[in-house]
């Protein structure tokens, strides 16, 4: 098969865009001529996501035929170190299989620069290069630059790229500049951090990742609630008691000390991931899923939402410590390599968001997300109101619960409802019963990594699962009274490995007569 045959086979079911205009929805998404430049290449994101998601959008053909790929970092690196490097990573974790053609193709295309991130000469070299490449490549002047560097590093990278002519397209050509969290410490530094980028790339050039928005069952948030007729008339505060957003993970933190410590399970999850999950849930209908229209939906549900107080009721943090974690007795945090052993660092965070808007008035949003819990899980519960009447015997619904609707983003992604029914046999018993629907059971076709969505809608310039700096801004303005009391009000409760955080989190829910769901 042809280069062009293969995108067009590969790209029919597997790529559509939801989020596309209907009505060119068909059209196979390949990006056109293009290179990407990455900073920060030999970090771990590159190493674990971005690499190998970059070779799987080359061999699914998506990727334009001569595609540069250029490394800039601080080894010293020839052209063929750098591609054994990308090679490894490659074939460590590419969810495709390797293909010699599709490697010697894209290797072709690998360039690797030296340089630290303040270096005039190094970024002049930089840009030579691309211009070599735009000819030798057919790159025609089109560049992503890829920003997998510490925020700290911001500043010097995009000076450079604006001293040296990089971050100015030549007339019919694109620059575009892709940016990973942390996308500050609260809402005053997320602010400057968007400033500075903003003053060397216009907004619509700048891509925020967060990559849960690349997430299948993400998207598929928007495709129940607006594609069908069945929920939205329930999907307010005349029927639903409360959410549960959870985001519980068996990790533990050995090895990422150096980002992890004092920045925490809130500011590392929720004030992106978890906020982004609510404002998709919480949103109104946007006219259509074009950038514009999306990200207005969004805004206006953030500016709606602020946390509840009083605070040591309504939150609840907490740090591992030792526990079994299944069948293997694992440390706690503070003996975790490279952690303070006083740090405060919160490794569980939980707390009560409400919307203030027609639809969700009195509806708590209850998020939470830890490190080390039970299992692995990221899901969203919608807990209903009971019946407001029933004409059954008390005795005859002991086993009756509230009806839920869950979406589980992951693992085994699909979506739960809870409601009961009549137990078989001559009497009137009710109990809870699920119904379950799974995408693995539902569907064949793959659901492609996040990383390789986001990228290539980047290449693409379709911004809609991108964040932009007025959401970022105000995900910050939700979580940083939160923050700020923690900061001021001791420090996180304890919790054992492999439990379901700390008990001050079920008191916080025990409150008001509700319970966490155990995944
Ligand atoms: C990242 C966080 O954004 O998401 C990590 O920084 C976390 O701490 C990770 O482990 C989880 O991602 P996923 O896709 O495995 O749920």
């Amino acid at each position: 098969m042809s280069n062009q045959e293969e995108a067009q086979f590969s790209t029919t079911t597997i790529w559509d865009n939801p989020l596309r205009n209907p009505s060119d929805k068909r059209l196979p998404r390949i990006a056109g001529p293009c290179g990407m430049v990455i900073f920060g290449v030999t970090g771990d994101l590159a190493r674990k996501k971005l690499l190998p998601a970059i070779y799987d959008l080359a061999n699914r053909g998506l990727l334009p035929a001569g595609f540069p790929l250029v490394g800039y970092g601080r080894r010293d690196w020839s052209k063929s170190d750098f591609e054994e490097y990308v090679l490894t990573a490659v074939k460590a974790g590419a969810r495709t299989e390797f293909r010699e053609n599709v490697w010697l193709r894209l290797a072709e295309g690998m360039h690797f620069v030296k340089g630290n991130f303040d270096d005039d000469a190094a970024f002049d070299s930089l840009a030579a290069t691309l211009t070599e490449l735009d000819e030798s490549q057919g790159a025609a002047g089109n560049w992503a630059f890829y920003l997998s560097v510490p925020p700290d590093f911001f500043s010097d990278v995009c000076h450079q790229l604006q001293r040296s002519g990089m971050a100015t397209a030549p007339e019919h050509a694109w620059r575009r500049v892709i940016v990973e969290k942390p996308f500050g410490h609260n809402q005053e530094t997320a602010h400057q951090l968007n400033n500075l980028i903003n003053s060397v790339f216009p907004e619509k050039s700048v891509f925020r990742i967060d990559h849960y928005l690349g997430k299948e069952t993400v998207q598929n948030i928007m495709a129940l609630r607006f594609a069908n007729q069945l929920f939205d008339p329930l999907w307010n505060s005349h029927y639903i008691d409360h959410v549960q957003i959870t985001m519980a993970e068996d990790i533990g933190l050995g090895g990422r000390a150096g980002y992890y410590d004092g920045i925490g399970a809130a500011r590392d999850v929720i004030q992106n991931h978890l906020i982004q999950l609510l404002a998709l849930i919480a949103m109104e209908e946007p006219i259509d899923f074009t950038p514009a229209e999306l990200q207005a939906e969004k805004i206006k549900v953030l500016r709606a939402t602020s946390p509840v107080k009083p605070f040591a009721k309504t939150t609840a943090r907490g740090q591992y410590a030792a526990g079994w974690q299944g069948s293997e007795y694992v440390k706690g945090l503070r003996e975790e390599e490279g952690f303070d052993p006083d740090s405060a660092t919160e490794t569980y965070a939980a707390c009560t968001l409400e919307i203030n808007s027609r639809r969700w008035a009195g509806v708590p949003f209850y998020l939470r997300t830890g490190k080390r819990l039970g299992r692995r899980v990221t899901e969203i519960a919608l807990v209903f109101k009971d019946a407001p009447h029933q004409p059954f015997s008390e005795g005859s619904r002991h086993a009756q619960g509230q009806n839920v609707v869950v979406i589980r983003v992951q693992p085994d992604e699909g979506m739960l409802m809870r409601f009961g029914s009549k137990v078989p046999g001559s009497g009137m018993e009710v109990r809870d019963v699920n119904m379950d629907f799974s995408y693995t059971e539902a569907f064949t076709e793959e659901s492609p990594e996040a990383y390789e969505r986001l990228i290539l809608d980047a290449l693409l310039d379709e911004a809609s699962l991108f964040p932009t700096n007025e959401e970022v801004e105000l995900s910050w303005k939700i979580l940083d009274p939160v923050l700020e009391y923690w900061a001021n009000h001791g420090r996180p409760d304890e919790y054992p490995a492999g439990t379901w955080g700390p008990e001050s989190a079920d008191r916080m829910l025990a409150r008001f007569g509700r319970t966490w769901r155990r995944p």
